[in-house]
């Protein structure tokens, strides 16, 4: 059984699975004209797609799962590595062949890469028509009209406002079970090393109201989880005051409302709603935070925290404004509130300026301190106007920080299979989200800790949760046998 499916395990995240494209769904011939939309990088930008879509539904478009068929095609594009940046080159390049064969077709490159590019994207790839950042998704419709009077279009206005809190998001590849929210955008860090400042804008959060409109909504739809998406969940904060508005609407609202608080509202929107969340920051994850996931069973006992070094200098270096003691302590505390068992997850960066291979062995301790379930690992990519461009020079040779990085995605692979194989025994509760790819027979779902679990289906279907008792393991995937109550 266990070769049967062993190709459903989900490896560790790697430079190839993080730019993971993603593409519209077929709505069906409706006679309509037709959006095709392809989505690369995080899950912000897969969220966005679904906004975009929205907007452009009500323009009389339904989704296409065909380049063949689109009257508009749209690449949402992430620029966080230069082989991000690249892969969208090729497939611009691609396209080109479509277009010759149908030039009526229109072309607008979206998200992080047409912000960062803005209209210089027109002059280097000449097939483009439009170019539109992260925060000018409203402005289509216009923008659409200027191309079809036969001008190129470009929007790259960043807001301080904008958080799409309205627009009802068109759920692109649904299972139907689980759904992301936008909670906040943009993001006032700096990192060094990372360029989403820039291509997304300062940071602000969502009236809290609309996300748990929309929560409720999904789950009335028969959606069972939701995964509140920022960039730095924790630094969630909406205040009355700022949004007069709200507070003439509902005056017995609190003051200031925080991530914690926003939590549990979400939680409490129903006990059988699951609730995740990304991306924590290690310099801002609260006890808070953790009492209030401790406090309600619904939300899942998971963080991604990543930690990018295990080594002080290099954080220092990185602007991550906390050091490896500090996250050790975060880490300790996760554990003492929310037990050993709770699911961590990181992401890491080898070969960043000046590292020596001392400091890259302080990652590898860290990730044996931490043992974490999942991690997604990268070399480091020099990328044009980040402070680390300008302070720093990109000075370990590329076979150096690939070694690294090999070590890390190994030793990774070593934390992945003992702590599933510590889940052998156990029991657990599974949301399922859908049939095993391999077999038509056994489903596949989730514990709360975020782990794959695979099943025999029995009588069940996607949606429902069951206990489920563990017998076996891979790097990537649980496997068990359901225990019916
Ligand atoms: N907001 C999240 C990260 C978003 S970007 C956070 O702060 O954790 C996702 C990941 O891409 C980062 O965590 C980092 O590990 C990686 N990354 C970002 N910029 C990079 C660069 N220039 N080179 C290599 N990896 C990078
Ligand atoms: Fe980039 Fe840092 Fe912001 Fe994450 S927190 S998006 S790594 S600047
Ligand atoms: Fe990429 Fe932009 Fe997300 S740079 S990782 S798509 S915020």
């Amino acid at each position: 059984m266990k070769g049967l499916i062993s190709d459903l395990d989900i490896l560790n995240g790697t430079e190839q699975e993080q730019e993971e494209v993603r593409v519209s769904i077929e709505e069906g011939n409706t006679g309509k004209k037709k959006l095709y939309i392809e989505s690369y990088g995080c899950q912000m930008n897969f969220s966005d797609s679904e906004i975009v879509s929205s907007i452009m539904k009500e323009q009389g478009y339904t989704t296409t799962s065909s380049l063949e068929d689109a009257d508009v095609t749209f690449l949402n594009t992430c620029s966080i590595r230069e082989k991000a940046e690249q892969t969208v080159r090729n497939r611009l390049n691609h396209i080109n062949a479509a277009k010759k064969r149908r030039p009526e077709m229109v072309i607008g490159v979206l998200g992080c890469m047409a912000e960062r590019l803005k209209s210089k994207f027109l002059e280097e790839e000449k097939i483009v028509d439009l170019v539109v950042g992260p925060d000018a998704y409203r402005d289509l419709p216009n923008l659409l009209g200027e191309v079809e009077s036969g001008q190129k279009a470009v929007n790259t206005f960043l807001s301080r406002e904008e958080t799409y809190a309205d627009i009802s998001p068109v759920r692109l590849n649904s299972n139907g079970v689980t759904a992301f929210i936008s909670i906040m955008r943009g993001c006032d860090n700096m990192c060094s090393f990372c360029v989403v400042p820039f291509t997304r804008g300062r940071e602000r959060s969502r009236d809290p109201f609309s996300i748990v409109k929309e929560a409720q909504d999904l789950f009335d739809k028969g959606f069972k989880e939701v995964t509140l998406l920022g960039q730095n969940v924790d630094s969630y904060k909406w205040s009355a005051e700022q949004n007069n508005k709200a507070k003439l609407e509902k005056s017995d609202i609190q003051e200031v409302i925080n991530f914690a608080n926003l939590l549990e509202m979400v939680a409490k929107v129903d006990p059988k709603l699951r609730v995740r969340f990304s991306t924590s920051h290690p310099k801002d994850i609260t006890d808070e935070v953790l009492h209030t996931m401790k406090a309600h069973d619904n939300i899942c006992k998971y963080i991604h925290l990543p930690v990018q070094s295990g080594n002080s200098r290099i954080l220092d270096m990185m602007n991550r404004t906390y050091d490896r003691a500090w996250y050790i302590n975060r880490v300790d505390k996760i554990k003492e509130i929310l037990g050993e068992d709770c699911g961590l997850s990181s992401d890491m960066i080898t070969g960043f300026c000046s590292e020596t291979e001392e400091e890259h062995q302080d990652t590898l301790s860290l990730m044996r301190y931490v043992k974490y379930d999942l991690s997604y690992m990268f070399f480091y990519s020099e990328r044009p106007g980040t402070l680390a461009e300008k302070k720093y020079e990109d000075d370990i040779p590329l076979d150096i920080k690939k070694r690294r990085l090999n070590e890390i995605i190994e030793l990774q692979n070593e934390c992945s299979r003992e702590t599933n194989r510590r889940d052998v025994g156990k029991e657990f509760e599974v949301l399922i989200e859908g049939t095993s790819k391999k077999s038509e027979e056994q489903l596949f779902g989730r514990t709360t800790t975020n782990k794959v679990v695979i099943f025999d289906k029995g009588n069940h279907k996607k949606g429902e949760y069951v206990t489920v008792k563990i017998n076996d393991s891979t790097t990537g995937t649980l496997f068990g046998t359901l225990i019916e109550n």
